[in-house]
């Protein structure tokens, strides 16, 4: 039944039938447009266009309804409807008769598919919050589990300087934290009702929109109904909200695939993770990982295909805006997917203390303990720089490390280098002298780890 027959002579050829409906992947919003539909319901009643009985009689068919969408009962497959809204109203028409005919009163599409949406992406926001927090805690257990473990810190992928493991895990936690805050924000700012708004100027019919917006859940209603019926802010802020939180995790996804291999052996990942080669016996690849890292490409997609679709329209709505849903619907899957799968490869990870600490001593990361040393007894910082990088370079013309150097050899190069400088290159000794707030040493890293720790439990 199309909504909207009445002027028409002629029906719709199958093309644009194609094109236009949206039921195949609207019908994700079922239980919005029916939950809308029933407080839409008693808003009209309380306007005189339902009687009490007629009301309550409408309510308890939507709510059938409710129970059969969510359980997965609605049969979409089989039917010939254009969007989830017509699809409801017709399922309600098909139990009540004449009387379904009056729920669509005042309102309009426009205002209606808004509402639904922004329900949808309120629920959303909420699940992915939850796991955004599933994954802070499995960072901070694997923390918790590799504490001593010392690997080292790059910059252009050369080794740089050595951090302990729970370091590098808090980094994450840190971005995964702004990810929640803006979506905290986002769900702060988007916390407004668009239903009464009408197809774009507002609706003739006494509706208390203050009502259907709390009744809704939402803080108040939108103030501007031509606003309200055109913006499509929230589902671009979900989508910038995915993109940078899948940013980081392909960051984090990138880091440890370039951790678990052959050349690096800091960490293995557990089976249940990873796949093997059809070909190659010995093979154990970081799928997952490499799927977190690809998945971004349509996430990101996703937001800039909505900015350019939105881009340019006039107010109000245009049936352009029905390309908002089918990009939100698959980014926040493959968000939510990306973050759970992060949390089984994290839970699986085991690390090898020793390669890592191997590492962490190789590749002069200890050049800059060796120039701060010389700092230390009064030598200029780019002086003391300039004597590191020759040192440096002596050694590596010997293939040994700087404390591998014997004492008068160090001593060719500064006279100021006395045997407590091998004290100073040791791994655990340049690490826990960053002891700044922030820094990798063990006194600062053990407090975040504590804080990361309390809050996981809090929560
Ligand atoms: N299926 C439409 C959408 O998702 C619903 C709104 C249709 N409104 C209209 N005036 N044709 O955007």
């Amino acid at each position: 039944m199309a909504l909207w027959g009445g002027r028409f002579q002629g029906g719709s050829s199958q093309m644009f039938r194609q094109v236009n409906d949206s039921l195949p992947f609207d019908q994700i919003l079922a239980s919005q447009d029916i939950r809308g539909s029933i407080i839409w319901s008693r808003a009209i009643a309380r306007a005189g266009v339902l009687s009490d009985e007629e009301q309550a009689r409408m309510e308890r068919a939507l709510k059938g309804l409710l129970v059969r969408a969510e359980a997965g009962e609605l049969d979409f497959a089989g039917s010939q409807e254009e969007d989830i809204h017509s699809f409801v109203e017709a399922a309600l028409i098909d139990e009540l008769g004449d009387l379904a005919r009056k729920l669509h009163t005042g309102r309009s599409r426009n205002d209606q598919v808004a509402t639904d949406f922004r329900l949808w992406v309120k629920e959303h926001c909420a699940q992915l919050q939850q796991d955004l927090r599933q994954l802070h805690r499995s960072l901070v257990k694997s923390a918790e589990r590799h504490q001593q473990v010392i690997l080292p810190g790059y910059t252009h992928l050369q080794r740089a300087q050595p951090l302990r493991y729970p370091h590098w895990c808090l980094a994450y936690v840190e971005m995964f934290k702004r990810d929640m805050g803006r979506l905290d924000d986002l769900m702060r700012r988007m916390d407004q009702c668009p239903l009464g708004s009408g197809a774009l100027a507002g609706t003739t019919y006494a509706i208390d929109r203050q009502e259907i917006a709390e009744q809704l859940g939402f803080a108040s209603p939108c103030l501007n109904s031509l606003d309200a019926v055109s913006d499509r802010d929230y589902v671009l802020e979900l989508l910038f909200c995915a993109s940078t939180s899948m940013m980081h995790l392909s960051r984090m996804a990138e880091d440890m695939i370039f951790f678990n291999s052959g050349e690096a052996g800091f960490l293995r990942l557990g089976d249940q993770v990873t796949s093997g080669s059809s070909l190659m016996p010995q093979k154990k690849n970081p799928d997952a990982l490499e799927l977190i890292r690809g998945k971004c490409g349509r996430v990101f997609g996703s937001l800039q295909g909505l900015l350019v679709t939105m881009k340019g329209l006039p107010l109000a709505y245009n049936k352009d805006m029905q390309e908002d849903k089918e990009g939100a619907f698959d980014a926040v899957n493959q968000w939510h997917i990306c973050l759970m799968i992060a949390c089984e490869v994290v839970d699986s990870v085991e690390l090898d203390a020793a390669r890592c600490a191997q590492a962490a001593q190789q590749g002069y990361a200890n050049a800059t303990e060796l120039a701060d040393y010389l700092v230390g007894k009064g030598v200029p910082f780019r002086t003391a720089h300039d004597i590191s990088g020759q040192v440096v370079l002596a050694a590596l013309a010997e293939g040994k490390a700087i404390e591998e150097l014997p004492l008068e050899q160090l001593r060719g190069f500064s006279d100021l280098i006395e045997e407590d400088v091998y004290q100073v290159l040791q791994l655990e000794y340049l690490v826990d002298k960053r002891n700044v707030l922030g820094g990798t040493g063990k006194a600062p890293v053990t407090a975040a780890l504590q804080q990361e720790l309390a809050s996981i439990d809090i929560k």
